[in-house]
């Protein structure tokens, strides 16, 4: 079958449309869509996606706006193993990526690629990384035979006309990026609801800056604007234009108004692992004690961080909304994402709540929205379910995807085409044991030694084997798209250009007891480690020095409105704040096993504070 012609294209830019018509020649896709990103375009392609039984309309009354989609078991998260960089040289992608060489990887990705979008329609989709027109944002157009992934994108990212209007005015590297479920149709074939392959690549072109996404429709594998290109592809370009592109969330500090009213916000960029609460700490609403305080969100997963003309590190969210986990997210733990989410939503494997025929009612449920689970559900792979069940109603990669917009504490420069100021970096991990609850490092490299050796136990929902320490550096090992190396050196100089070094801190919410207890309640309470970081930037408060950095004194935290009496308060601290020196040797003693791996790119300073800290150990 022959492709159909589209409606003329919105775009002067004649290398965009060749490099169409050449990939449509390749696929050989039924139609083409050039996607305009109105809403009406949004509606018309919600209701296809319901009618191929992909989306089922949530009841408009309890979930205004909203779709609930099921993937299929085999394509439920990202997939790390299937992930490759294909840099020129092997050692450019470094010992923390798949690598392949790219001629090899470029014939077998193209004979997949031949024919994949056949009886299907190839959507042109524009998409802008950053507001549209801010000199920190990035343009790039993904072909994708997915209607899911058009639909996720609008909300995710900044898409259709505004950016085919950027990209005309010809002053844009615009990314390049393919994507197919790898599900060609035959003539009369009938469709699934989830048409995706067992066979999935995910692969990036370093130096040419493309991105080849094959046989999955799900989250970061297939929403290529996120993790492939504002991680993998926008580290490259960050390192070679003295950037930062990160694994981070960004939140705005703000104080109570002084005697004169005036308040004074603080941003802070935060890198947690995967499932460490990065959404529920960009969210986070101050707790009893904190009287006038509000912390605003810029953005929940990733920071785009550039040096201004005065030397200021300054931050934008590329992302427009918030791909978050569902499981886990309620009225207690995180409010403001309960109420961004409440409309114009999708929801993707989690369960559906049933009426009285034991049918679905309209409305959804994931494990934790509420203390009891409803008595019947209808579990993410579409089986009954009732409370009995072995095996959990929403997938525990179950997500939503929500307007960034719609976010009740969202800042209000979270769109300012300059970017945000950053005063501070903190690092943060999931560590049972040894890493007390914070600490502030002595200065930019002994905090980049940090942020390099931060590990987090694994959890279930990665997938590896629970209960190990993985060394998740910058919580950047499945998004760096180059040698992880090179990633510390460009750590070590962005501090060169900077006028105001922003100070970096470490955090654990999870060391637990003897008992395997959590110690620290975590949430709205993070709040008071929060402070004591906002306080040192300013230098509003005292430091302990030890051998792993400072440390507050309890007396430094603010413990008002915790009801809690002050001598188990302190026991709880010096419990939080233990720092055990032989176990601090043994944990030193672990940072080799990824700076081994490293070594012939692992920057002096690396070594140099590893012994620093050994002595002072
Ligand atoms: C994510 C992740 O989906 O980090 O944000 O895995
Ligand atoms: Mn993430």
């Amino acid at each position: 079958m022959t492709t159909k012609p589209a409606a003329a294209p919105p775009t002067t830019n004649t290398h965009l449309i060749r490099w169409v018509e050449k990939m449509a020649e390749l696929t050989q896709p039924a139609h083409i869509h050039w996607v305009t990103g109105t809403q009406q375009e949004y509606e018309m392609l919600c209701d296809k996606l319901v009618e191929a039984g992909t989306f089922f309309p949530l009841d408009d009354k309890k979930w205004p706006g909203c779709f609930y989609a099921r993937s299929t078991p085999t394509d439920v998260a990202r997939i790390e193993e299937r992930t490759f960089i294909c840099s020129l040289s092997k050692d450019n992608a470094g010992p923390t990526n798949n690598w392949e060489d790219p001629d090899v990887m470029r014939k077998r990705i193209k004979q997949l690629f031949t024919g994949s979008m056949k009886g299907r329609t190839m959507y042109v989709l524009p998409f802008s990384m950053g507001p549209v027109g801010s000199p920190m944002s990035q343009i790039g157009v993904e072909l994708t035979d997915s209607a899911y992934v058009v639909v996720n994108m609008r909300i995710m990212a900044r898409i259709g006309a505004p950016v085919f209007a950027e990209i005309d005015k010809g002053t844009h590297r615009v990314i390049p990026c393919m994507h197919t479920v790898g599900a060609p149709l035959e003539p009369g074939q009938k469709d699934v609801p989830w048409p995706c392959n067992d066979l999935k690549y995910i692969v990036h072109y370093p130096e040419t800056r493309e991105i080849w996404s094959y046989g999955s429709g799900y989250g970061g594998n297939a929403l290529l604007g996120k993790k492939c290109f504002a991680l993998r592809i926008a580290s490259n370009i960050a390192r070679d234009q003295g950037w930062m592109a990160e694994h981070m969330l960004v939140v705005g500090i703000e104080t109570p108004p002084d005697a004169n009213g005036r308040t004074e916000k603080t941003y802070i960029a935060a890198a947690f692992p995967s499932a460490c609460g990065k959404t529920n700490l960009a969210m986070l609403i101050p707790p009893a004690g904190f009287d006038g305080w509000k912390v605003w969100t810029v953005g929940d997963d990733i920071a785009w961080i550039k040096p201004d003309a005065s030397g200021q590190l300054r931050a934008i969210n590329p992302e427009a909304g918030f791909f978050g986990v569902a499981p886990g997210t309620s009225d207690k733990t995180n409010p403001n994402a309960m109420k961004t989410l409440a409309r114009n939503s999708i929801f993707t494997n989690v369960a559906l709540t049933v009426g009285a025929n034991g049918k679905p009612d309209g409305g959804i449920w994931w494990e934790g929205m509420t203390d009891t689970p409803p008595d019947r559900l209808i579990d993410w792979c579409g089986n009954p379910w009732t409370p009995a069940n072995k095996t959990p109603a929403a997938h525990p990669n179950g997500r939503f995807t929500t307007p960034a917009s719609q976010c009740p504490s969202i800042d209000p420069d979270w769109e300012n085409p300059e970017g945000v100021p950053i005063s501070a970096f903190v690092f943060g991990g999931r560590r049972p044991t040894i890493i007390p609850l914070v600490f502030q490092s002595f200065n930019w490299s002994s905090g980049v030694y940090i942020g390099a050796t931060m590990g987090s136990e694994t959890t279930a929902a990665a997938g590896a084997p629970v209960g190990k320490v993985r060394r998740d550096p910058m919580a950047m090992l499945p998004f760096c798209g180059y040698n992880m190396g090179d990633y510390f050196r460009h750590w070590i100089n962005m501090q060169r250009n900077l006028s105001y070094t922003p100070r970096i801190f470490q955090v654990n919410w999870f060391r637990k007891d003897a008992n395997g207890h959590f110690l620290w309640p975590g949430y709205g309470e993070n709040m008071r480690v929060l402070k004591w970081v906002v306080d040192r930037i300013h230098g509003h408060a005292n430091g302990e020095e030890t051998a792993i950095g400072w440390v507050p004194f309890f007396e430094d935290i603010n413990w008002e409105g915790l009801d809690i009496p002050r001598d188990e308060l302190r026991k709880l601290f010096d419990q939080l704040q233990h720092i055990n020196p032989d176990a601090w040797k043994r944990e030193v003693m672990d940072h080799e096993e990824l700076f081994i791996a490293l070594h012939d790119h692992l920057p002096a300073q690396m070594v140099y504070e590893r012994e620093l800290l050994i002595c002072r150990l």
